[in-house]
């Protein structure tokens, strides 16, 4: 059942986006080649915490294991839920940050893909494409019109490029828990409501350089491409009300890329 948000709601949900780009603001600058993952973490559990909000990927637990960092950080050809551990981050990888915040009670959820120091011109490329894949989806959200259009928006401008779509994970409706309904997939697939006044949702690309084939490594998380070829992941999430979308996220790609 996807659940509308009243304007109050979506306030609340605004704050506690807004919130989780400030900490992206600050945090980017410290994903340097050198720094280790449970590093970012740390600090990111500490951020959170300081500000008032409880991180709420940490502990979340749809399946057997419960996720144990407040922040999933996937590198190079891990596509989502990497993770934090020893590893340190290297020149020319590509780091894919996802994080949420519950802010009395309200849900954000973004995710960026940031280049550490310099990348090839392919992986560039890739994390570019993979920004406008976000943007076109979020340009085909409009009240009135249907959920899959966003998806078609997403998939042809990855297809345009040659890029693989990751088809087993998706956007979905938040706000009010981290995952509601509906699914936003990134391709024409399933269920198709009409995008009505209220909704909140989260629009998430993942796009591969290679095929959009997946595997999970044996930590039950780490999703990785097949091919292990890189991965990009960007992520905003958006309200539909009063005849507009607004992206209550900030945009932090001018940051980045
Ligand atoms: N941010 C992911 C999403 O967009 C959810 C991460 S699951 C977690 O759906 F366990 F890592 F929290
Ligand atoms: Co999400």
């Amino acid at each position: 059942m996807i659940r509308l948000k009243n304007e109050k709601q979506i306030d609340g949900i605004r704050t506690s986006c807004k919130l989780l780009s400030s900490m992206y603001r600050e945090l980017i600058p410290l994903v340097k080649p050198g720094i280790q993952t449970i590093d970012i973490d740390y600090w990111v559990q500490g951020w959170i915490k300081k500000m008032g909000g409880i991180p709420v990927f940490l502990g979340y637990c749809p399946k057997k294991k419960p996720y144990p960092a407040a922040i999933c950080i996937s590198i190079n050809d891990e596509v989502i839920h990497g993770i934090p551990c020893k590893r340190k981050i290297h020149e020319g990888d590509l780091v894919s940050l996802d994080c949420g915040i519950d802010l009395g009670g309200f849900i954000s959820d973004q995710a960026i893909s940031i280049e550490a120091g310099k990348v090839s011109d392919a992986v560039h490329k890739l994390n570019k494409v993979t920004n406008e894949c976000l943007y076109k989806g979020i340009d085909a959200a409009k009240q009135g019109d249907r959920l899959l259009q966003i998806s078609r928006a997403v998939e042809k401008h990855a297809k345009d490029n040659g890029y693989g779509i990751v088809e087993e994970y998706c956007g979905h409706g938040v706000g009010l828990a981290l995952h509601e309904d509906p699914h936003v997939p990134n391709y024409p697939h399933g269920a198709n409501p009409k995008l009505n006044n209220g909704m909140v949702i989260a629009i998430e690309p993942m796009i591969n350089m290679g095929t959009g084939n997946v595997a999970i490594l044996d930590d039950d998380w780490t999703v990785v491409t097949e091919d292990e070829k890189v991965s990009a992941h960007w992520e905003h999430t958006i309200a539909i009300f009063g005849n507009k979308t607004e992206i209550l996220t900030d945009r932090l790609e001018d940051l980045l890329l």
